[in-house]
């Protein structure tokens, strides 16, 4: 079983937490379905958390005919218009094609086709060789042995309480990139959120498979990420980069980070690895077509973009119970998760009233506030200065993508 040292919570603020935000559930969802009975608007994503599948159910024929097909066809332009600027090889695809050259410049035409043949067959395989792997392996009853042998119930239940979370986050992040594709400027704009939308896609079909292997209950959204995300896809234009691209983003970053070292659990760190990238596309993006002065100061934009990182506290309080058994302490996540979050931000020049730096302070008095309320021997402490992301390689990408994370 894995030694995880489960933290000490106080059980009454937890039940008063639990009904405090099923409460706030059954109003938001209420509300939203009042207004969309009215034709009102309503709940905007066409997605159902409680089956935690898109209307339409999961369509398995459709997805191996086609998305399947189409990643295992997926060919390199580096390979195939040599000539070009393209550089999406991976490093072994690249070793190969070198030694390709090199063994056999005399071969003939027909013995050239086949290494290419093979070429191909390996470019193709490569591709996301470790996450079609990894999907085999949680798909066999080996995995699911694994799981139980590795993890008791109740920590197997607060992972999946965990990744479910980020499991319907990837549904929005599907869906809130698909509209920002016909948002942004420049093809090579296009073409950076089109692999957004393919990764988001691999992320909620994978990480679905993972969660299933599981067999454990799976928890719809709570009421505060429902809020989040609804309101994350209905922000109006390039806003959208800022809940979803800054804010869920790093949201799932942090959990991807603090969660991929655990045993079977490694193929987090290739969700990680895309969630940085994603992270820092609206910085890219920017820096090309940069947003107006009024887009960056109007108050009500700032306003707007504070109110979003609002909702994101309370979900803490929903996970505090389901980290404490995997050892996590929630504002140490907390503190770590801000600190990224605001840094984002302000590199990506999405102003929220107070520079990153006060805004950390105040979420960290926020944080220990919280703390002195509710655990008997808190000692005020810096959540700010935590860290969460266990692997030093997972550590390094976010370094680089934050620059400098103080
Ligand atoms: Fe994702
Ligand atoms: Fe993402």
């Amino acid at each position: 079983m894995q030694d995880l040292q489960p933290i000490s919570i106080n059980p009454a603020v937890t039940a008063v937490n639990k009904r405090l935000a099923r409460s706030f559930d059954r109003l938001v969802r209420g509300y939203d379905r009042a207004r969309g009975t009215l034709h009102l608007g309503g709940r905007k994503a066409t997605y159902d958390d409680h089956k935690y599948e898109f209307h339409g159910g999961a369509g398995e024929r459709l997805r191996r005919r086609h998305y399947d097909k189409s990643l295992r066809l997926l060919w390199k332009a580096e390979h195939n218009a040599p000539w070009s600027s393209f550089q999406d090889c991976s490093k072994q695809e690249r070793a190969f094609i070198e030694s390709a050259k090199q063994k056999a410049p005399w071969s003939t035409s027909n013995e050239r086709s086949k290494q290419e043949q093979a070429l191909h067959d390996l470019a193709s395989e490569s591709l996301g060789t470790q996450e079609r792997a990894e999907v085999q392996r949680i798909r066999s009853k080996e995995y699911a042995d694994f799981l139980d042998a590795t993890y008791t119930p109740e920590q197997k239940q607060a992972l999946v309480n965990i990744l479910s979370m980020i499991g319907h986050g990837e549904a929005y992040a599907w869906l809130i990139s698909t509209e920002l594709l016909n948002q942004v400027k420049s093809t090579g704009g296009r073409s950076a959120m089109t692999m957004q939308v393919l990764e988001e896609a691999k992320h909620f079909v994978v990480l679905r498979e993972l969660i299933m292997a599981f067999d454990c209950d799976v928890p719809p959204m709570c009421g505060w990420e429902y809020l989040l995300m609804e309101r994350a896809y209905k922000a109006q234009g390039l806003e959208k980069f800022f809940g979803m691209n800054v804010l869920v983003e790093s949201f799932a970053l942090s959990l991807f980070g603090a969660l991929s070292h655990l045993p079977g659990l490694e193929i987090l760190r290739l969700f990680h690895l895309d969630e940085s990238r994603h992270m820092a596309l609206p910085k890219s993006y920017f820096q090309d077509f940069p947003m107006s002065w009024w887009q960056t100061h109007n108050p009500a934009n700032q306003l707007r973009r504070l109110s979003l990182v609002i909702p994101a506290l309370p979900i803490l309080t929903w996970i505090e119970a389901d980290l404490a058994v995997l050892g996590i302490d929630v504002f140490e996540f907390g503190g770590s998760m801000t600190r990224k979050t605001l840094t984002m931000a302000e590199q990506a020049g999405f102003r929220m009233g107070l520079p990153a730096k006060t805004l950390q302070t105040v979420f960290d008095s926020a944080f220990n506030l919280y703390c002195d309320w509710t655990r008997p021997d808190h000692i005020n402490q810096d959540f700010m200065r935590s860290e969460t992301t266990q692997d030093s390689a997972a550590r390094a990408v976010e370094q680089a993508v934050l620059e400098a994370i103080a």
